[in-house]
């Protein structure tokens, strides 16, 4: 199949929307990351969503809404928590779980009684929904394990000859995909952080917010996946990634004593000129929102320089850095080292 890519004009914009009606897929720019797109109501379109990343099929899909009125084809019993966040954060980068509609098709749930719906706030994104008229499930753009990616080129690399159209509405804003919560119970749960932080959410629900332990930890051997997500090997580049923790002095030790042919570091803005080994830079140590708009495409870069072996500096772990060290720690399988000063 050839994949045209395509700038979002208003013709473009509708062949997207017919596309997509048509029960085909789209890639299409959101504020977070590029998001493969079909129609969540249609069974035969979501799954080609599953052929086309090779995702398992027990991973269920975000649907995507362009307003209110459409809640309902993904969601019912909507809870009072719901329309609080929704009016604070939505158009944006945060999704939630509750119960799912009949309308919905099984393989966006995944066999689970539950649906996940966020309103993107790109205007792309927004328009293409609005005309195709139904919600859009639409997972990141890459094939399953790789990095999200950011840019329509690097959606491009990943999905060319697999889908008949790119949707290039830029880079993405945001740069890591949506902070996703449970509001399945009276206590709503993080299962994946975002740039919408937890206290963010706790500030307009007036309680406390659990973040699974499966957020910035591995999952014990026996312990289930609150969100099936969580259990995959995610964003992962080539190379066997390494997390170090500790001021930077003791990395820069650290790389020191463990560099070979194929090494890198994952270091941040600044750092390069103080190591000896071939660096990526990922943003200021001390931006998160910079960090995560850069982490997808350096990690990207670093398959691109046919890296082995990557050592990485450490996030933050909270507020908007719990998302880039979430992501991180699952680049990096799990991995991770405390570097001591001497
Ligand atoms: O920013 C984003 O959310 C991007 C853009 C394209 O909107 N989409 C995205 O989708 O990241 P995806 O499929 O890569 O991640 C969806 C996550 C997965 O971890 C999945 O397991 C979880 O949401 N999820 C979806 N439905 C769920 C449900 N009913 N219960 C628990 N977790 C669910
Ligand atoms: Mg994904």
């Amino acid at each position: 199949m050839e994949t045209k890519i395509l700038k979002p004009t208003k013709q473009n914009i509708l062949l997207a929307a017919q596309l997509l009606a048509k029960g085909e897929l789209v890639a299409i720019p959101t504020e977070t990351v590029y998001g493969l797109a079909a129609n969540a109501l249609e069974e035969q379109a979501v799954q080609k969503i599953f052929t086309a990343k090779g995702r398992p099929q027990d991973n269920p899909l975000i649907s995507h809404i362009a307003n209110m009125d459409m809640l309902s084809m993904v969601n019912a019993d909507v809870c009072e928590d719901c329309y609080k966040l929704a009016s604070a954060f939505w158009p944006g980068p945060l999704t939630m779980i509750m119960k799912k509609s009949t309308l919905v098709a099984p393989s966006v749930c995944a066999g689970l009684q539950t649906a996940a719906v966020r309103m993107p706030s790109h205007p792309v994104a927004r328009e293409i929904i609005q005309i195709a008229g139904v919600p859009l499930a639409a997972p990141s753009a890459n094939i399953s394990g790789r990095p999200s990616p950011t840019d329509a080129q690097t959606t491009m690399y990943d999905l060319q000859g697999k889908i008949p159209l790119v949707i290039d509405g830029g880079a993405c804003e945001v740069g890591l995909e949506s902070t996703v919560i449970s509001l399945c119970n009276d206590t709503p749960v993080l299962l994946r952080p975002g740039v919408i932080t937890v206290e963010q959410i706790e500030n307009v629900l007036h309680k406390p917010v659990v973040v699974s332990n499966a957020v910035l930890n591995a999952l014990q051997k026996d312990e289930k996946a609150q969100s099936p997500g969580l259990k995959y090997k995610h964003y992962a580049p080539k190379a066997n990634v390494v997390m170090v923790e500790g001021p930077f002095d003791a990395f820069k030790k650290y790389v020191a004593e463990h560099t070979q042919a194929g090494t890198f570091c994952l270091c941040f803005d600044g750092e390069e000129t103080q190591l000896h080994t071939p660096c990526v830079c990922y943003g200021n140590e001390d931006n998160p929102v910079m960090q995560a708009q850069k982490l997808f495409s350096a990690l990207r870069q670093l398959d691109k320089q046919q890296a082995i072996n990557v050592y990485a500096r450490a996030p933050q772990k909270d507020g908007v850095s719990m998302a880039v060290y979430n992501r991180l720690l699952r680049a990096a399988a799990f991995q991770v080292v405390e570097a001591k000063q001497c």
